[in-house]
């Protein structure tokens, strides 16, 4: 069962793992995406799904942001800056912009510093 809390969720990452965008590295992206989202205090507030072939294999690798309204906006029922953005021929070095600029930094700054601290050490 997992402990993440709806609420808490600042949205969800669609991985498409169908053969094309295998192929084309999608298991690196969605490796980089983790990663990053620990650096960014995000861990436990996006989920992350693998899906089946999206009907873009042109554009593999493909990768869906879902993404939620802060609490404050959803209560206010904005949904402008909401919604599911398509990404396509994401690469690993994509990462940090495509969290940065969909999901902001998280508000688990201790682990951040962990996972970052870690890093560096290697
Ligand atoms: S395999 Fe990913 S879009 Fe087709």
């Amino acid at each position: 069962m997992s402990k993440t809390n709806v609420d808490d969720l600042r949205g969800v990452l669609f991985c498409c793992h169908g053969s094309s965008c295998t192929r084309a590295g999608a298991r690196t992206v969605e490796k980089a995406l983790r990663l990053h989202t620990r650096e960014a205090g995000l861990k436990n507030q996006i989920r992350f799904v693998r899906t089946a072939c999206t009907g873009l294999c042109k554009s593999a690798p493909i990768v869906i942001a879902s993404v939620n309204p802060p609490p404050e906006e959803a209560q206010a029922g904005a949904a402008s800056t909401c919604g599911a953005r398509w990404q396509l021929k994401v690469r690993a070095e994509d990462a940090p912009a495509l969290i940065d600029s969909h999901f902001g930094t998280g508000t688990n700054e201790t682990e951040a510093k962990a996972v970052k601290k870690k890093k560096a050490k290697k």
